[in-house]
């Protein structure tokens, strides 16, 4: 006879069962399987409390011998506790018996616990040293980071780019000896194009541009590298104040986040861009409109450079957000303007205007209200045809805002869904090349501004992003790094173990607010120093000359293209001239329409 497997032995013996036995009581309703709760019955299962707490598989049917099992491998851990118990409890009151007792005293009624709680599995089947699992899983990104992590891999960012940052903002070396550690014969590999007639490295300080059209009489002066918007309460306090500290030592921009402009950022003064996101935090009304008044107010402030209407983040884009009440502290509730008995609300969409033209109406009037100040807005690039809705908005009715700055779906956040972070939104080169072409396109350009957000550390990063079509960037991670960031990933947590995303004040004592200040002026300027030499490198004297064919990138072992020929560039009026631009864009363009986001069908206008 062929032997059997235990689960066909199991299978082969359940028809022989006597009906009324109770085994048939419990067969399962869906698919006739046995329960563990019959099978414990023809098993002599324990009873009472101990029936409770070694419910175990191991006393099923056949394979009763399982318990031995179970009993020592599964349960070594709680065994030693107990007997170690019992052992140090006869030997009472000895000096060394008391601390041992009451440790394995503490380990046994863990394990009891264990063992009868029902929600982990794990610590079920394992007492006490199932608890070693979650342990584990929470220093896996340290263990993973220190131990086993390459240095080029990104998680997001890498420990070379991280380390880049920290080098710069302490103003160590970040010279590498013995030459590239990089792959250059792997497809992706880019690199800028030097000239054999360098030019002299020009004075980062005058790495600024104009932030203004004719329609704004108060334009700004950017550095064409700014920190990107993060508020006060996905940060705390200490880190809004070091960044700004740092923004003022350097005379670059800070821009606020959605939740408004706080004590904290107006300490030292560093140029602030105040972002008003869905919730119009700091000038909103009881019931969340816009309150013009309270934004005339605020916004007259001089630190308040620029204002950056927020549509979309490319961590979380279409989504809003919520600060429970329990994280709405006093100072967030006078900030922002909200209740601290209630939760903090950031809508999906915005209330102030539902189609493009009342959203160029709305730039217009935050220009007035402003008295004059930079106006733009914030996106992460979606369905392209809404973009383009924008800009026709904008041709009908001659409002063009100042800039528009670009986010990619690889951005950052202090908390979003995993599918948000994953899977919505346009990474950042094609959105930035998009808004750029359909601004060249429709001859707006040279009245937008653009700039760029999306994992940028370096001066390569700022350079590839110029190449294809921006005037500035914006850095937020980067700067956190050099805020101290050691990319624990647990921001979403309020543990921040270095005090640059929590609200406890006990943890943001960690961040000294001089010392960091210095870290962020200093990534800075290295950065763009750093960016000063490598242009001069391609014969160039400022970023804004960086062209799509300074910039290549292997596509494959044998072949290396320039930017110019890798993507497409579109000229000046393409879009208006009808045939001109490429299909892609020139069908996006028939989809969108001035007076509304929806996507309107070929042939459905009058
Ligand atoms: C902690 C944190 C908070 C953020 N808060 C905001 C915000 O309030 N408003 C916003 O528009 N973007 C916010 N962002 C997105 C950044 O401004 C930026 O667009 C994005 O992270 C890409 O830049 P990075 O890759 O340099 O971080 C936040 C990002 C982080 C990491
Ligand atoms: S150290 Fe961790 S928790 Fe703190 S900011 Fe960095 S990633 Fe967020």
């Amino acid at each position: 006879m062929p032997s059997l497997t235990k689960h066909e032995q199991c299978a082969a013996a359940r028809p022989l069962l006597p009906r009324g036995s109770g085994v048939q009581k419990h067969l399962h309703p869906s698919n006739g399987s046995r329960e563990p709760e019959a099978a414990g019955k023809v098993a002599s299962r324990p009873k009472g409390f101990l029936s409770a707490i070694l419910c175990y598989p191991g006393l099923e049917g056949p394979s009763r011998y399982r318990s031995y099992d179970l009993f020592f491998t599964r349960y070594t851990a709680l065994c030693i506790a107990v007997i170690s118990l019992i052992v140090s409890g006869y030997y009472l009151p000895s000096v060394w018996a008391i601390p041992l007792f009451g440790v394995s005293l503490m380990l046994t009624l863990i394990g009891l616990y264990d063992m009868a709680q029902p929600v982990h599995s794990v610590r079920r089947n394992y007492p006490i040293v199932g608890h070693l699992r979650w342990l584990f899983e929470d220093i896996r990104p340290e263990l993973r980071q220190y131990l086993i992590e390459g240095d080029h891999e990104q998680t997001p960012f890498s420990r070379s780019q991280r380390s880049l940052v920290y080098a710069r903002s302490k103003n160590e070396t970040s010279d590498r000896a013995f030459g590239t550690q990089l792959d250059v014969y792997a497809p992706g590999y880019e690199f800028i194009s030097h000239s054999t007639r360098p030019a002299p490295p020009a004075d980062p300080a005058s790495f600024r541009i104009r932030i203004g059209n004719d329609q704004c009489s108060q334009p700004y002066m950017a550095s064409i590298f700014n920190i990107s918007a993060m508020s006060f309460g996905s940060l705390s306090a200490h880190a809004i104040r070091a960044l700004n500290k740092g923004a003022k030592l350097g005379g670059f921009a800070h821009d606020t986040g959605e939740g408004s402009v706080s004590p904290y950022h107006q300490q030292y003064g560093g140029d602030l861009i105040w972002e008003l996101g869905t919730g119009y935090f700091g000038c909103r009304t009881a019931d969340g409109q816009f309150d013009p008044a309270a934004f005339a107010k605020k916004a007259a402030d001089p630190q308040i450079r620029m204002i950056e209407i927020k549509l979309s983040q490319g961590a979380k884009p279409g989504h809003g957000g919520i600060l429970p009440a329990s994280k709405v502290t006093e100072e967030i509730s006078a900030t922002r303007g909200v209740p601290m008995d209630k939760d903090c609300i950031s809508p999906a969409r915005h209330r102030a205007f539902s189609t493009p033209v009342e959203m160029m109406q709305f730039v217009a009037d935050l220009r007035r209200l402003s008295g004059g100040k930079p106006v733009g807005f914030k996106l992460c690039i979606g369905q392209p045809w809404e973009f383009m809705a924008i800009v026709k908005a904008m041709r009908q009715t001659s409002i063009v805002p100042d800039f528009i700055v670009v986010d990619g779906a690889e951005g950052g956040t202090g908390a979003s869904p995993l599918e948000f972070s994953d899977h919505i939104g346009m990474p950042l080169r094609e959105g930035l090349l998009f808004v750029h072409n359909t601004l060249v396109a429709t001859n707006l350009r040279s009245q937008i501004r653009i700039g760029a957000a999306g994992k940028v550390t370096s001066a390569f990063d700022i350079a590839c992003l110029l190449a294809l079509g921006a005037d500035w960037t914006n850095a937020g991670r980067g700067f956190m790094f050099a805020l101290g960031c050691i990319q624990s990933l647990t921001c979403h947590t309020n543990r921040c173990p270095v005090g640059v995303a929590t609200q406890d004040p006990l943890r943001q004592r960690a961040l000294v607010v001089p010392d960091k200040a210095e870290r962020v002026f200093n990534y800075h300027r290295n950065t763009l120093h750093a960016l000063s030499e490598m242009i001069a490198a391609a014969g160039l004297e400022h970023p804004s000359q960086i062209r799509p064919h300074h910039l290549a990138r292997r596509v494959s072992l044998t072949e290396i293209r320039l930017f110019s020929q890798l993507h497409t560039f579109l000229a000046a009026g393409d879009l208006l001239r009808g045939d001109k631009a490429p299909s892609f864009y020139a069908e996006a363009w028939n989809l969108a329409s001035h007076d509304s986001f929806d996507l309107v069908e070929p042939g459905s206008r009058g």
